[in-house]
């Protein structure tokens, strides 16, 4: 018998969906000239490759940045170096995002910061091979991509809609099509799936995707919006913790053929600081051109089952209180 999830988005699938992203592939990003001097950004996984430049680009503009950084040293020379070259307020907090405590000491952390956070930015990823569990029996795909955004953005919702305005991007790719017919709501943790890198990092970005739907329902009447953007095929440290012949592929393809992570930061900082797009919610961006989304990633059913699950795998672990 057919997969239900193909009977259900084989229809809704078309070309021209496909087609306009390898078209959007060739467009440089928007350039935002307007400065942001006495605003606040947040950036988790600032540390290297697209936060870092994304970091370095609000500096540049005036921005106070405050980053969510997992290694203390990494984050330490980039405070020091943004501090020092750019005359800007720099903060930093340490966390591990792929832990559920990490999530949460982040989110509380970032809820009490003085005054308000103008743009929020989910970009702490990662790309793994191999199946890996966290401490908390997570599969860390799922919980770095999905769960961390997930946990912080909700725990900062009363500061956020406070402020009655705000802007929120999740660092997603084009590779959340790879998850082609959709999340396996039952096996979230690929336990019971043959795991691959590509498909489970897809599924983290989609599962993403579906939350920003809910995020941007309940903040439109607060005035915060809530948006999500591939960030081109860049340069960066990702994929450094596989093993040597992904090293070699790398090194000798991959690498080869991407472009610098300063478009992506140019993209980042067009989608938080361009006033034309003060009220662009629930929209994904190829850089900084929209784009309308594959169909499991605009699946709202999918969405709310999706959102109701977490809940309960939170409740589960003693992630709500
Ligand atoms: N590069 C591309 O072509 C591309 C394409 C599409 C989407 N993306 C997305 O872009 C985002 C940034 O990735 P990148 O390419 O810039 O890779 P990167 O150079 O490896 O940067 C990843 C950042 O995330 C941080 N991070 C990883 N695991 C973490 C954890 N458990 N807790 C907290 N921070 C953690 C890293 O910190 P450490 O320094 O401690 O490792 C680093 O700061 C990701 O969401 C990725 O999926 C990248």
């Amino acid at each position: 018998m057919l997969n239900p999830a193909i009977r259900r988005y084989w229809p809704q699938y078309e070309w021209s969906n496909v087609w306009s992203m390898f078209r959007n592939m060739k467009n440089p990003p928007a350039r935002c000239e307007e400065r942001f001097d006495g605003r606040t950004v947040v950036i988790t996984g600032a540390s290297s490759g697209v936060g870092y430049h994304t970091a370095r680009k609000y500096a540049s503009m005036g921005a106070r940045v405050v980053m969510v950084n997992r290694n203390a040293e990494k984050s330490e020379r980039v405070r020091r170096e943004l501090a020092d070259t750019f005359g800007v307020v720099v903060e930093q907090f340490i966390a591990d995002l792929s832990l559920l405590d990490g999530m949460r000491r982040a989110g509380g952390w970032l809820a009490g910061l003085d005054g308000p956070i103008d743009v929020l930015i989910h970009n702490a990823g990662l790309h793994l091979e191999k199946r890996q569990e966290t401490p908390d029996g997570l599969e860390t795909n799922f919980a770095l991509h999905y769960l961390a955004p997930f946990v912080i953005t909700g725990m900062l919702a009363p500061k956020l809609e406070g402020q009655g305005a705000g802007r929120v991007i999740f660092v997603g790719s084009e590779a959340y099509r790879f998850a082609a017919w959709g999340l396996d709501l039952d096996d979230l943790q690929w336990e019971r799936r043959r795991y691959t890198g590509i498909k489970a990092y897809g599924a983290g970005k989609l599962a993403q995707l579906l939350c920003m739907h809910r995020f941007a329902g309940d903040f439109a009447p607060h005035g915060v919006t809530v948006n999500a953007m591939h960030p081109g095929m860049v340069k960066t440290e990702t994929g450094k913790d596989n093993g040597r012949l992904y090293q070699w592929y790398k090194k000798s393809v991959i690498d080869g053929r991407s472009g610098s992570p300063d478009l992506s930061a140019e993209a980042l900082y067009h989608l938080g600081a361009a006033p034309g797009l003060a009220a662009k919610t629930d929209t994904f961006f190829h850089l900084t051109t929209e784009e309308e989304l594959s169909p499991p990633a605009r699946d709202l059913e999918a969405a709310d089952a999706l959102w109701t699950r977490t809940l309960g795998l939170l409740a589960m672990k003693g992630a709500m209180q």
